[in-house]
């Protein structure tokens, strides 16, 4: 089967090398893809909100099935795109419908869900412009921390944690009053602060049943120890060493259950992955956050650890028959580095030379921010390269994958050092 895949990330190459593992894929295309997909796949530069050229594409190249990577073409409704076009609603799409995608578009959408289901989540209240003084009085009766989430997408950028009261206020008013994050702020969900650590869980589901893919910990910052600003990732571990049997049977009772059932008895039309943001507090599991889509650069050691065919699996979640699957899973660890443009996440420079990539041994170079110029690999985005290897522990890979990193370079390369530090 042909299938074209949407995006071009790190995520984007490691679903094409995984999918091109499968004896039922005869090509992928990748829309818009990077230097690393064009290596395995065919490119095809166009834009992937541009549903009328992604329905051309579909047509032109005789695809069979679509898979998405990215959040955004899903909140803004692809899979009802496909689903109301006579010419392409026979194509299968690998995501979530509009509507179910708000679980991911809106923060107040994924609340009221995750209350309605009794599935166990921080306490929280939402605002609008209307309510901001009243909002300003929920802050006054809880504790620093004070956590504000604009409720639609802003860039990763929206989740806003302070310490002290009066700007924690003032923040509430610059997000709905002064639209800090524009439309994405226009309701505000003010949380409890919850204390543990994070991990993420991945789930396929066809709307009826689900699979778990393997659990996995990013991290998010851009300096050593956790500290200075958000970015996309800047590496991952697979498995979570602390996610014990134990504790991953709790995710699965008080949360992944409740969360497909949840979609069934609401009626939501979901066929993809649901990435679910955990939190550990004390023994017990709390939802953080859901996302509809696979995590970037989570899936660069969540599809090296997947022994199954992943083409064979999205076939069954479009038939609706995933409850006769299984998941077999590589018991080694495996971790990735994300090489980034120095700079990042704020302004960095792009079309630098990268070196190096034909002299790594034993791990996995994934491009992300790259494209070809001339016959050379330039950068191309903030985050540039994950260098993900196998190892008997987390610590064993990251020595493979920082041996590796040794070898590579580009100007201003930046990547952290300590991935794992805590674990
Ligand atoms: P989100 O975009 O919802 O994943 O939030 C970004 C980050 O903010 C999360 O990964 C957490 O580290 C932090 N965060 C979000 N909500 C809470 C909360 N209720 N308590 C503590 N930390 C939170
Ligand atoms: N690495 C976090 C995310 O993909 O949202």
């Amino acid at each position: 089967m042909k299938i074209l895949l949407l995006g071009s990330g790190g995520r984007e190459h490691a679903l094409t090398w995984k999918m091109l593992q499968s004896p039922q894929c005869e090509a992928v295309f990748v829309a818009p893809g990077n230097a690393g997909t064009a290596q395995i796949a065919q490119n095809i530069a166009i834009n992937p909100n541009d549903f009328e050229a992604v329905k051309q594409v579909v047509l032109t190249h005789h695809i069979d099935m679509v898979v998405v990577g990215p959040e955004d073409p899903l909140v803004k409704g692809i899979v009802d795109f496909f689903k109301k076009d006579e010419a392409i609603q026979h194509i299968p799409v690998i995501g979530p419908s509009k509507e179910a995608a708000q679980l991911e578009g809106s923060k107040d959408f994924a609340k009221e869900f995750l209350i309605r289901h009794q599935i166990p989540t921080a306490a929280y209240q939402s605002f609008t412009k209307d309510t901001v003084e009243e909002g300003k009085q929920f802050l006054e009766t809880l504790k620093a921390p004070y956590v504000l989430k604009a409720d639609g997408l802003a860039a990763g950028k929206g989740v806003v944690i302070l310490e002290d009261l009066n700007e924690a206020k003032a923040e509430l008013e610059n997000m709905l009053v002064d639209a800090k994050f524009g439309d994405a702020s226009s309701k505000v969900v003010i949380e409890e602060f919850l204390s543990g650590i994070e991990l993420s869980c991945f789930v396929l589901t066809d709307g009826k049943s689900y699979q778990l893919l393997p659990t996995a910990k990013d991290y998010k910052r851009i300096g050593e120890g956790d500290k200075g600003l958000n970015t996309g990732g800047m590496g991952a571990v697979s498995p979570v060493p602390f996610a014990t049997a134990e504790f991953l049977k709790k995710i699965e009772d008080r949360i992944v259950i409740p969360t497909v059932e949840g979609i069934k008895k609401d009626q939501l039309d979901y066929k993809g992955f649901i990435f679910i943001g955990i939190i550990k507090v004390g023994e017990d599991p709390f939802v953080i956050e859901y996302n509809v889509r696979m995590g970037d650069p989570e899936t660069e050691v969540v599809m090296p650890r997947v022994k199954s065919d992943l083409v064979a699996l999205f076939q069954a979640i479009a038939k609706e028959e995933l409850d006769t699957m299984t998941i077999e899973l590589d018991a080694r660890s495996a971790t990735t580095v994300m090489l980034v443009s120095g700079g990042y996440p704020e302004d960095y420079e792009k079309g630098k030379v990268i070196t190096g990539i034909e002299q790594v041994e034993d791990s996995i170079v994934f491009h992300a921010g790259t494209a070809l110029k001339e016959d050379a690999i330039v950068t191309n985005g903030g985050r540039v390269l994950a260098v993900t290897s196998y190892g008997n522990n987390y610590d064993e890979a990251l020595k493979k994958s920082y041996q590796n990193i040794d070898k590579l370079n580009f100007d201003k390369i930046y990547y952290r050092k300590d991935i794992g530090f805590d674990l």
